[in-house]
């Protein structure tokens, strides 16, 4: 069927913290590059992002900052946008999951799984801190570990000895929130939802994904369904959250697992409230059949979108969209290690774009992505495929024919000439290339995508090398006309090619060329049509530096700052 809209959504960041650059890497920046490519290519994009603003985190990281948790929400939500923006992500709408309409999303939601008779409400035992007055999560509990004597463990792990624990088990418990010891174990009823219940339709729905979905996203949801669905609490005993809409749970608020991903529903009522003109969110959302929806989202992320929230939109009865293509990613390590904001280890993506402009970080994230197993980060490699690829080889090519023109020819597009066998090899090679290029970008493989975008930019530098115009020149001007009009070809179809993944770089060689980035589309013709559009004696501009070199001082340099040394 070929869908003609494309819904695609980003995991909603949490709002507590800033993302690092294993978050831009594992679903915002991969979600941005295959909208923009779908927009190129003519399709009714709707790219959805926003922060996960509820649950304990929030909670206590707004308790510890001082201030009431909306306050903090609403600085983090801006905080969030202002890193987006600097690098560049393309969302139609950037929302939040504490809204009116989110919450009329997840009331609406919560009613027809209750009246469809998938909820159950069950009583358990759980750990209430006297002087915090609340219940506490099991990670808000530290002891000492019965079997290692660790004093830090947490009351669902223990991070030493990596033994699962139950809070009742910690010696010395206390609660992580404000180290009060006054705990005491106390009866709580909440929702559940019958995940079992649901267990055959989800799998007759997932097993239509076998050999589409990546295998990472696939094989974590067969394993859940293998291990059996359980019910699971979509309750909580907090005070930050939508409250729970239904008699006798008044007190108690949604998880925040229940609510996040429901967030994309919301999101795009949000948008749509904001923007009247635009259809409306329903268009999107419970018209399924002419929509094809893709999520974006790192590996821990994939149960939730592979079980419980399309389970939760099964459950209701209603025609809701469910996700079609489900691309997930693995983990991005800082110098084979985690990035830790207590710790300052790792580069954060608000630091990133101090130090380099944001198309470096795109480039570098996408050749590396994290896609079928985790990659690393190191300033080393870092600075090594930004002077390799887009100093030497797209840089280099750019500067240099426009400097050979020029001095030749002057600053205009030159005449004479007609193209030869090499040009023919040339375009063939492209056609090729092109072809595999924009079927990665399609199947979001986003590695090979990348690494055959730079084959295109170097056979643009091979072309140059073979033919040697500077030589040529000098006994015929024709064939050197030739030349160097069929590489000056080649910087439009080079900025074109790499506008979704360095947008502002694309657009400066578009406006090296004297031509507009609006509008851009995606290349149609083949490429012995494409390398003969700039028409004789079209004015460019003088090169400018595109990309400049990162020394190796540089690297020791931000190797120390951002602790990417280990202590030896
Ligand atoms: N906040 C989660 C995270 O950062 C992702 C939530 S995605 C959504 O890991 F489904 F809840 F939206
Ligand atoms: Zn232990």
């Amino acid at each position: 069927m070929n869908k003609t809209k494309y819904l695609i959504t980003s995991a909603l960041p949490y709002i507590n913290g800033l993302p690092h650059l294993g978050h831009m890497v594992g679903c915002l920046l991969p979600s941005d590059v295959y909208a923009r490519f779908m927009r190129m290519q003519g399709k009714d994009v709707l790219y959805i992002c926003g922060t996960d603003e509820h649950g304990t985190a929030s909670e206590v990281a707004a308790l510890k900052a001082g201030v009431p948790v909306q306050e903090y929400c609403d600085d983090f939500h801006e905080q969030h946008k202002k890193i987006y923006q600097a690098f560049n992500l393309s969302f139609d709408y950037l929302g939040r999951t504490s809204t009116e309409q989110n919450k009329e999303m997840t009331y609406r939601i919560a009613e027809e799984l209750d009246k469809n008779g998938f909820f159950e409400e069950k009583t358990i035992k759980q750990v209430f801190s006297v002087d915090d007055n609340q219940f506490l999560a099991d990670r808000y509990i530290t002891g000492t570990c019965p079997h290692c004597g660790y004093e830090k463990a947490r009351g669902d792990q223990c991070e030493n000895c990596t033994k699962v624990l139950d809070p009742t088990d910690l010696i010395n418990a206390r609660s992580t929130i404000s180290g009060s010891t006054n705990l005491e174990v106390r009866e709580t009823k909440h929702l559940f939802i019958k995940l079992s219940a649901l267990q055959p339709k989800l799998k007759a729905w997932l097993e239509t994904k076998e050999f589409t979905w990546p295998e990472v996203a696939y094989s974590i949801a067969q394993k859940w369904l293998k291990e059996g669905l359980q019910e699971r609490c979509i309750t909580r005993d907090l005070k930050w959250g939508f409250p729970v809409n239904k008699e006798g749970f008044e007190d108690k608020v949604f998880y925040v697992w229940f609510d996040a991903p429901i967030g994309y529903i919301g999101i795009t009522k949000q948008w749509s409230d904001e923007k009247p003109a635009e259809r409306s969110w329903e268009d999107w959302w419970l018209k399924p059949d002419d929509v094809h929806y893709v999520e974006f989202m790192g590996k821990d992320n994939v149960p939730y979108h592979t079980i419980t929230f399309p389970a939760t939109l099964m459950g209701t009865g209603e025609n809701w969209k469910l996700v079609d293509y489900l691309k997930g990613m693995s983990y991005l390590t800082f110098n084979g290690g985690k990035f830790s904001k207590s710790e300052q280890v790792g580069i954060f993506c608000d630091q990133a774009v101090q130090e380099f402009p944001a198309d470096y970080w795109r480039y570098w994230l996408m050749a590396n992505a994290p896609e079928s197993s985790d990659s690393s980060f190191t300033f080393e490699a870092f600075a090594s495929t930004i002077n390799k690829d887009l100093n030497d080889v797209l840089g280099n090519f750019i500067n240099r024919v426009l400097k050979m023109t020029t001095s030749n020819f002057g600053q205009i597009v030159p005449d004479g000439g007609v193209e030869g066998d090499d040009e023919k090899a040339l375009y063939t090679r492209l056609d090729e290339l092109i072809a595999d290029y924009t079927k990665y970008m399609n199947e979001m493989e986003f590695r090979k995508a990348l690494s055959t975008l730079r084959e295109i930019w170097v056979e643009g530098n091979n072309y140059i090398a073979r033919n040697e115009p500077w030589k040529v020149v000098k006994t015929d001007k024709e064939r050197a006309a030739v030349i160097l009009r069929t590489a000056l070809n080649m910087i439009p179809l080079f900025a074109v090619l790499s506008a979704p993944v360095m947008p502002e770089t694309s657009e400066k060689m578009l406006k090296l060329m004297n031509l507009s980035s609006e509008n851009l589309t995606w290349v149609k013709a083949d490429a012995s049509d494409v390398l003969k559009q700039l028409s004789v004696g079209h004015e460019f501009n003088a090169p400018e530096l595109l990309f400049s070199k990162i020394s190796a001082e540089q690297v020791e340099e931000l190797a120390i700052r951002y602790k990417e040394k280990k202590e030896v």
